[in-house]
């Protein structure tokens, strides 16, 4: 075992992104659903409609309240408007002919007669025109289609998740029908193609997707790569899967990789695990917050408002920048070298165990090798782990991803770590987590415990081929990790594989891993 000497670089050091973002104040809001009393009958249509009604009512409200604070685009959660847990059935009564804006132009507050039983959408775009507001919300569609056709359900329609979108006006602007679907979503149909859907507003052009459409490239990364959208408008029912899927873990990362604003949100369900909504927007080489976490059974829906531009590194950064930092620090590695397997959201990976409150480390699986050192404070009886994984996420839904994680365990054995914990009263001072991932998209991500509620670090790190904590993180460490999705991999059946065009080790100097 060697002494390994490792710099640690400013800030200023790593690469930055390119701002042509215009400023403009959003808001999400999320919502806690009302379900209908019984979601195993199939209601009439009066019926289900007054359980849309009900949830529109409080729509209306926010969008009021969002407008009033200066919001010009307001984003309402996946499901918002019935709930979950459905068959092809018993949502039908909910379902509405969405037709397309391209080619037909609609103002459904101002035309409400111009499709029979379109009622939600004279309502959304009523709402929007009332508060004179963009609003992006998720309804369900159903598409007639001729019994002649050979993909037609024998229900003769397609049914989807549609995002549909309004402009100030009422304007019906904009229509998806959602792509990548769950599992247990059956009650929709998958779309023959993808939509690539944009609008324009006066503040950038938008795209829209929702859910698991993230871990997907089309159409989340065709719409930023091929349609150079940099703004993202997501309803999602997302429910919470720590240590690395928490809502806005991932909303966050995404936002910092794709350099695109994300506006997420999210159903407030909190005793089944949907919460977590939010604004996020890339900065230098980290990321803008503004969010809501919080599991509380007494906590209630919440409107997220906030303005979309440059944020400030928070006051106790600049303090404990003003200290100065050591440049160069003097690292044991451990002594045990000894991996192990942790299941981490339900996959399978090699880990070694942290006890030192500093040190560096490596860890390998496959073809990927995640390299680690760093400075901080153990607190007396809390574990930690370095892990790697290679392979397909299968849990839920099957993507290729890289994963180098930093992860506190759920208590001081092996085997509960990447079991979920929401706490950690250890503290990390400095950080260089790095991996030779094979794709170019890399997530990075941190979790920490701030005064017992899990929360974010803006500003607090920055990404340039290698995770940089320089002047410490506000809360105790719950996961500090970096997700590489290879989107091109996770097409069925091509096994294309994008190599990095930098390498971490040669951009930061630092000692290449010995595996
Ligand atoms: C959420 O809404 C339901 C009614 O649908 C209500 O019973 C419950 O109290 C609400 N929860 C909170 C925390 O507001
Ligand atoms: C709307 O419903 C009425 C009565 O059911 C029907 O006569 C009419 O054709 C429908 N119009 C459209 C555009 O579907
Ligand atoms: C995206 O930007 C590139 C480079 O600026 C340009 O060549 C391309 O036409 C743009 N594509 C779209 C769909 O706007
Ligand atoms: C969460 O909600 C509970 C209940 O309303 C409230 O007491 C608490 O302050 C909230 N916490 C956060 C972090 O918003
Ligand atoms: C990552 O590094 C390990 C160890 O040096 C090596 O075996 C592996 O091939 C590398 N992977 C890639 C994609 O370069
Ligand atoms: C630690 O957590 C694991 C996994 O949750 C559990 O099986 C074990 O009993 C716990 N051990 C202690 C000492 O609490």
């Amino acid at each position: 075992m060697k002494n390994a000497v490792v710099c640690f670089l400013l800030f200023g050091a790593s690469n930055t992104l390119v701002h042509s973002l215009d400023s403009f104040r959003a808001a999400v809001y999320e919502h806690n659903v009302t379900f209908p009393a019984d979601r195993t009958k199939i209601l009439p249509r009066e019926e289900a409609l007054q359980v849309m009604k009900n949830n529109l009512a409080v729509y209306a409200q926010q969008a009021k309240l969002a407008s009033d604070m200066g919001a010009r685009i307001i984003v309402f959660p996946e499901y918002g408007l019935y709930g979950l847990g459905w068959t092809r059935q018993t949502i039908a009564p909910y379902l509405e002919y969405v037709p397309d804006p391209i080619t037909q132009k609609w103002n459904p507050c101002d035309e409400p007669a111009l499709y029979n039983s379109t009622e939600v959408q004279h309502t959304l775009s009523c709402i929007a025109k009332h508060s004179s507001i963009y609003l992006v919300a998720n309804m369900g569609a159903r598409i007639p289609c001729m019994k002649s056709s050979s993909k037609c359900p024998v229900d003769h329609q397609y049914q989807y998740s549609a995002n549909v979108v309004y402009g100030p006006n009422g304007d019906f602007l904009a229509r998806y029908f959602k792509y990548n679907l769950y599992i247990k979503e059956t009650h929709f149909d998958k779309p023959q193609k993808v939509d690539l859907t944009t609008f324009e507003t006066p503040f950038g052009r938008f795209g829209t997707f929702s859910s698991l459409d993230i871990f997907y490239y089309d159409p989340a990364i065709s719409l930023i790569e091929k349609m150079n959208i940099t703004n993202i408008a997501f309803p999602t029912a997302w429910s919470d899967d720590l240590p690395l899927l928490s809502a806005i873990e991932l909303h966050s990362a995404f936002a910092v990789t794709m350099a695109s604003t994300f506006l997420a949100a999210n159903l407030h369900l909190p005793a089944t695990s949907y919460h977590g909504s939010g604004l996020y927007w890339p900065w230098d080489t980290s990321v803008c917050a503004s969010y809501y976490y919080n599991d509380s059974l007494s906590s209630s829906g919440y409107l997220v408002v906030d303005t979309l531009k440059g944020c400030a590194p928070s006051p106790d950064r600049i303090t404990r920048m003003s200290r100065g930092s050591t440049s160069k620090v003097k690292y044991d590695r451990p002594n045990n070298r000894d991996t192990f397997e942790a299941t981490i959201n339900g996959d399978r990976y090699t880990a070694i165990s942290l006890t030192t409150s500093y040190g560096a480390s490596n860890v390998c699986q496959h073809d990927l090798c995640c390299n680690l050192e760093y400075e901080g404070e153990f607190a007396p009886g809390e574990l930690f782990a370095l892990g790697a994984f290679d392979g397909f996420h299968t849990k839920g839904e099957k993507y290729y991803l890289q994963a180098c994680v930093f992860i506190k365990c759920a208590n001081i054995s092996k085997e509960s770590c990447g079991v979920s914990t929401k706490e950690s009263l250890s503290s990390i001072s400095k950080m260089s987590f790095f991996g030779n991932f094979s794709s170019k998209y890399v997530l990075p991500e941190i979790l920490t415990n701030q005064n017992g509620v899990p929360g974010l670090e803006p500003q607090m790190w920055s990404y340039g081929g290698a995770l940089i904590i320089d002047v410490g993180l506000n809360g105790g460490p719950i996961s500090i990790s970096l997700l590489s999705i290879d989107y091109l991999r996770n097409i069925e059946g091509l096994e294309h594989r994008t190599l990095n065009i930098r390498t971490p080790y040669d951009a930061y100097g630092l000692t290449v891993p010995t595996s």
